[in-house]
């Protein structure tokens, strides 16, 4: 990790100035600007972020031109093909894939959280029925950190650890209680004799009026899926999560803070947009006047599912669903038009300039609904069960950046444009 310097030089002036470069151990090397606005007076100026690093990470890396991530080091594909969901969360967590004996160890740690508190079930009694199950986990995940007292120090290593064990243990079991909520079905207790994903599976399906056992291959879906979306570096959710805790606001408000930001079909929701978006389209035939609609510039539609900040190539992710679909349909029985359609109009748009010379592809989003669908969720919990996922991300980008000795409260400038200053004239007068 050398570091070399740039100069910035003002035209107007003559002055110049140098400044640090950063390297990490892989992905692009930054100049570091702390000191810029303190030397020269001005800022920067970099809306949605297309240049700008906030942080130092050792958590997920992206090489967005050749469509690779990793977790820790390892590469997503991998991960998905031979690990768990909460292996891969104590990595995330820890740094490094557990052994058998941390793996058992961890496991039992998160099943002894599963279960919320009693007086949280009345939180979801002031819901309407139809309530978006977004919205309920929005207010009952921020709502935890009344509940939790013991664990709210961020200071105490161990109370951030039994947080983020909170956190993971207990998302899944708010997630099912949103869809039975929505359903009119009694909440699910979860049970400690079933692994992550299953007993997701089981809070989210069974019925007290009979047994259910989801298949195994369903489990191992729902298991890759979850490890599929459980981190991607600094995206806009774990961007507010950073920026949230940054004041040092609790972590069950911090993780409320990145559903929120997650809910936008920008972002996290764009896996229920993609689903409405292929049944708009309806038919192959359509294509071609909906590609029009994507590309025309005072049109507001986007083809949902395509396009990514970093990935200038296939998400990798996109690419393990895909794979996935035919077997997870099959397995399920279930045949569904939407996924030939998805597969057109893939097809057709990587043929498409438009889209070719702006390096858009398939993102996570694009073919992850079709399998939550044919798994029997409703469209709109595919952003909370995205949710469930990255809440092992959020939690452990969250305690990277509270453990970091120099971290700092977020605080943007602004360029401002607004009126100079004028006197404030009596009522009357105005
Ligand atoms: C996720 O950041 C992450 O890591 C996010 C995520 C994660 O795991 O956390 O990967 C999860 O959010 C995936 C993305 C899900 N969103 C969508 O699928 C929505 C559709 N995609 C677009 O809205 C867009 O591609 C974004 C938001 C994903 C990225 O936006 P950028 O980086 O700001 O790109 P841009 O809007 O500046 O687009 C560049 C050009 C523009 O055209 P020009 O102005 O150059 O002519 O590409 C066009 C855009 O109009 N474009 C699209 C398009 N995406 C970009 N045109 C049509 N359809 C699209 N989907």
């Amino acid at each position: 990790m050398g570091n070399n310097t740039f100069t910035l030089r003002n035209d107007q002036t003559g002055e110049s100035w140098s400044f640090p470069v950063v390297s990490g151990t892989q992905g692009p090397p930054a100049i570091d600007i702390r000191s810029l606005f303190a030397k020269t007076g001005h800022l920067t100026l970099d809306p949605g972020f297309t240049s700008t690093a906030s942080c130092r990470s050792a958590i997920t890396f992206i090489d967005g031109e050749r469509g690779v991530l990793r977790y820790r080091g390892y590469d997503i594909r991998e991960l998905a093909e031979r690990a768990g969901f909460l292996e891969v969360a104590f990595a995330l967590l820890y740094g490094d894939l557990p052994d058998l004996g941390q793996k058992r160890e961890f496991e039992k740690n998160i099943i002894y959280h599963t279960l919320v508190h009693e007086q949280i079930h009345t939180f979801f009694r002031g819901f309407r029925r139809d309530a978006h199950p977004m919205a309920v986990m929005c207010g009952v995940v921020g709502a935890l950190s009344a509940f939790y007292h013991d664990s709210l120090d961020i200071w105490d290593p161990r109370q951030r650890e039994i947080s983020a064990h909170r956190l993971i243990a207990k998302i899944p079991t708010l997630a099912a209680m949103s869809l039975k909520y929505m359903r009119g079905q009694p909440f699910i207790y979860p049970r400690n004799d079933l692994g992550y994903a299953e007993n997701f599976l089981h809070m989210c399906f069974a019925t007290p009026a009979e047994p259910y056992r989801p298949s195994a291959a369903l489990v191992r879906a729902m298991d890759k899926i979850l490890i599929l979306h459980a981190d991607h570096e600094q995206n806009a959710s774990t961007s507010t999560v950073r920026l949230a805790g940054s004041s040092h606001a609790n972590p069950f408000a911090c993780i409320a803070s990145g559903i929120a930001s997650l809910w936008g079909p920008a972002h996290g929701g764009a896996n229920q947009a993609v689903l409405e978006m292929l049944e708009q389209i309806g038919h192959k035939d359509n294509i071609p006047r909906f590609l029009e609609k994507a590309k025309a510039k005072d049109d507001p539609f986007r083809l949902m599912g395509f396009g990514h900040r970093v990935y200038k190539n296939y998400d990798p992710r996109a690419a393990v669903l895909k794979s996935s679909c035919d077997a997870v349909l099959d397995e399920l029985g279930v045949d569904d038009p939407m996924l030939e359609l998805a597969r057109e109009l893939e097809r057709i748009a990587l043929e498409d300039d438009y889209f070719i010379s702006r390096q858009l592809f398939p993102n996570v989003d694009f073919y992850s609904g079709i399998i939550l669908r044919a798994m029997g969720f409703p469209v709109e919990m595919f952003t909370v069960l995205f949710a469930v996922a990255r809440t092992v991300g959020w939690i452990s980008q969250w305690k990277e950046m509270i453990e970091e000795p120099d971290h700092r409260i977020g605080r943007p400038r602004q360029v401002y444009t607004g009126s100079g200053y004028r006197s404030v004239l009596p009522l009357a007068r105005r």
